[in-house]
């Protein structure tokens, strides 16, 4: 975008008491076309609701409304088409669009900026926009959170270790793990669900701050634009940006959770563990080492929640501090949430498509499952049922029997009875029936636990709320 010669002259929006044109820096700090043009939907679709609710009022004539329309959508074609003049002495698309219009359709043009600002314009046209993210961040959340559920329907039983401080903890269900990250999806969604309500109020007509002297009807603006009803103050209708902020941290939220998936795949998708196995689309090659296949796209989506909590960080730093109403900083808002949509976008496709193609590597989930004493837990609730010890005692015994275990080189089921006698002479053959994985996680049955009988509950339960045969 190159500065045409009218840079120099006043601006022919708000030029009226200005003899100079700015100067090129100027121009180059103060112009957010570069970035604000990709709200030209949203812009076009509040000026063709505004002007509409004028001439209902009798503000303007029917005959100039239908021209303001009617050219807008002439514009809206035009960029659509990619041959719209974006100009930056124009500063924004408000005004680029605007200005378009007058070229289109001559003296009306001038009529639709009545009763408006671009405070109002702006907060319109940005929460139009965020409040279409979180309606495609809710769908990219429901189709992720699909995915995991066909992962937990296929591997309910499946046995894997379970960990704490990624020390083997407790053998559970591949189905139970993918579960976890259902819910911690399903948490995310309702947040996108919850911002989405609380932003559906529309600041248009507010005015620059205060209002206007006409006599609008922000009911029905708001209505045309699929909002729920109108804001109720007019200072805080131009100075709020809280729908931005609310959509960057739930945003931030599902990022985190995004990181901590991803650096499981890429924990479990190394040599060294081998619990999964990504598909080729999913990976890539090393350009020296033949043998490998990277897990770029987890590392990718490990690392997208350092951008997204960066821009939420940047709103939050913009916006403290600014008195009421508007403020110039506030500019500075659209970035921040572009790049932090179009990252959360990106990563819940990628995430969508590595979950789906995934493939548990089912021997080796098994046999980590049994190793390093998994079912140390299970022996120990055996002693307490069985013999009545005390759960500190029993657990006592238990370590003991670990410690032995360990000393012989073998894992508890390994142990025999006489070992066992050996540290607690109550112990009879049939503890080795705990002490077997598939015994172990059969077991688990409280509500929410990862029995396969608990997962199957949990995952019909999913598949009936996310409407899955
Ligand atoms: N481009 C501006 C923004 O993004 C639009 C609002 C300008 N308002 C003003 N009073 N200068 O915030």
């Amino acid at each position: 975008m190159s500065a045409s010669p009218d840079t120099k002259a006043a601006n022919q929006m708000w030029g009226g008491r200005f003899a100079e044109g700015p100067d090129a820096i100027m121009t180059a700090i103060n112009a957010s076309i570069g970035f604000d043009k990709r709200l030209y939907a949203q812009d076009i679709a509040g000026s063709r609701a505004h002007a509409a609710m004028l001439a209902a009022q009798g503000i303007l004539s029917n005959k100039d409304a239908e021209a303001i329309g009617e050219g807008l959508l002439t514009v809206l074609s035009e960029i659509e088409g990619g041959n719209f003049p974006f100009r930056v002495e124009l500063e924004d698309i408000h005004m680029n669009v605007e200005a378009r219009l007058k070229e289109i359709i001559g003296e009306p043009a001038g009529r639709l900026h009545t009763a408006r600002s671009r405070n109002d314009q702006v907060a319109v046209d940005f929460r139009l926009w965020v409040r279409a993210q979180c309606d495609a961040a809710i769908d990219g959340l429901t189709a992720l959170m699909a995915a995991f559920v066909r992962q937990a329907e296929a591997g309910a039983d499946w046995v894997m270790p379970g960990f704490t401080h990624l020390q083997t903890a407790q053998p559970v269900t591949w189905g139970h793990h993918m579960l976890a990250y259902v819910e911690m999806f399903a948490r995310d969604r309702s947040r996108f669900e919850d911002a989405r309500r609380r932003m559906n109020e529309c600041p248009l007509g507010a005015a620059a701050l205060a209002g206007t002297s006409f006599p609008i009807d922000r009911h029905a603006t708001a209505a045309a634009l699929g909002f729920d009803r109108p804001t109720a103050n007019s200072l805080d209708s131009v100075s709020d940006r809280d729908f931005a902020l609310e959509f960057l941290s739930a945003s931030s939220i599902c990022a985190m959770h995004l990181s901590r998936f991803a650096e499981e795949l890429v924990i479990w998708s190394s040599a060294q563990f081998r619990f999964v196995r990504l598909s080729d689309r999913w990976t890539t090659g090393s350009s020296i080492m033949p043998q490998k296949k990277n897990p770029d796209a987890a590392e990718l989506l490990r690392a997208k929640l350092g951008r997204i909590l960066g821009a939420t960080v940047a709103l939050f730093t913009i916006m403290k501090g600014l008195p009421l109403t508007y403020s110039k900083d506030m500019q500075e808002d659209k970035e921040q949430v572009f790049d932090a949509a179009d990252s959360l976008m990106l990563g819940l496709a990628a995430m969508t498509g590595m979950v789906g193609d995934m493939n548990a590597n089912r021997p080796v989930l098994a046999q980590a499952a049994a190793s390093g004493f998994s079912t140390a837990t299970d022996l120990a609730d055996w002693l307490v049922r069985e013999l009545g010890l005390p759960f500190r005692d029993a657990h006592h015994v238990t370590g003991t029997l670990v410690a032995m275990a360990e000393g012989k080189g073998c894992d508890l089921p390994d142990l025999s009875l006489s070992d066992m006698q050996s540290v607690h002479a109550g112990i009879r053959a049939d503890v080795f029936d705990v002490l077997g994985v598939e015994n172990s996680v059969r077991s688990r049955r409280s509500y929410g636990g990862t029995a396969p009988d608990q997962v199957r509950a949990q995952v019909a339960r999913w598949k009936g709320l996310l409407g899955l045969s």
